[in-house]
């Protein structure tokens, strides 16, 4: 089986989800470790009531991103880790982070990318006016939120719409999608190439919309 990890700063519920899909997929992947950058993080405890191994890795006992960056990376690689998670994971990485895990690091963004890169998004794409909102799962590169997205799921913006309920909304689909594309990665059906994505054994158009 593949060995992933996952990446988080909250409440972790994306990390449940693939929690939850590793129990049914046995011995395709395992979740061999998750790190939070947040020592209160709910997610944390998720992962250790699911017997998952965990660590803290505070952002505030770094001096720089890349002394933190540096931290992570050490324990990834000792770790052995195939596929690294972004799930809420809430800080900047480092180019050498990013370049280092190219390829093996997924990133789940709540947004139809390459709208609302960055933060508030449902808020954002309200203000707008937009008709419809969603998340997009795309490999991480270098440029923030900017790399080759694997899979979309749309959702649609009513007009009593809210903040929250179209988080709410959002987070649903989040939940579906993203276990589905860890499977993915973890059958190589799909690669980072020349930064696109290439899908093996499926006929896809990208990025595939759920
Ligand atoms: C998710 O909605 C995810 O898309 C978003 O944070 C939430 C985490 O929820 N990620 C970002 O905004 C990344 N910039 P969770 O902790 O319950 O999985």
């Amino acid at each position: 089986p593949k060995k992933i990890a996952v990446l988080i700063s909250g409440n972790g519920s994306n990390l449940q989800a693939i929690i939850d899909d590793q129990a049914k997929t046995s011995d395709l992947y395992v979740i061999a470790l998750v790190i939070s950058n947040r020592p209160d993080a709910y997610g944390l405890e998720r992962a250790k009531k699911a017997g998952i191994a965990t660590l803290c890795i505070d952002h505030t006992d770094y001096a720089s991103r890349e002394e933190f960056d540096t931290q992570m990376q050490l324990q990834l690689d000792q770790a052995k880790i195939d596929l690294v998670v972004l799930a809420g994971f809430m800080r900047i990485l480092t180019q050498g982070f990013t370049q280092h895990f190219l390829g093996k690091m997924l990133n789940i963004h709540p947004s139809l990318l390459p709208k609302y890169t960055g933060l508030h998004t449902h808020k954002r794409a309200l203000e707008a006016g937009d008709t419809e909102h969603g998340l997009s799962i795309h490999f991480v590169t270098p440029e923030l939120d900017g790399g080759p997205v694997i899979l979309q799921a749309k959702v649609a913006i009513e007009n009593d719409e809210t903040e929250q309920s179209l988080q709410q909304k959002v987070h649903q689909q989040e939940h579906i999608a993203y276990p589905l594309v860890v499977r993915w990665f973890c059958e190589e059906r799909i690669q980072l190439i020349d930064n696109r994505v290439v899908y093996f054994g499926q006929q896809l158009q990208q990025p595939l919309l759920l």
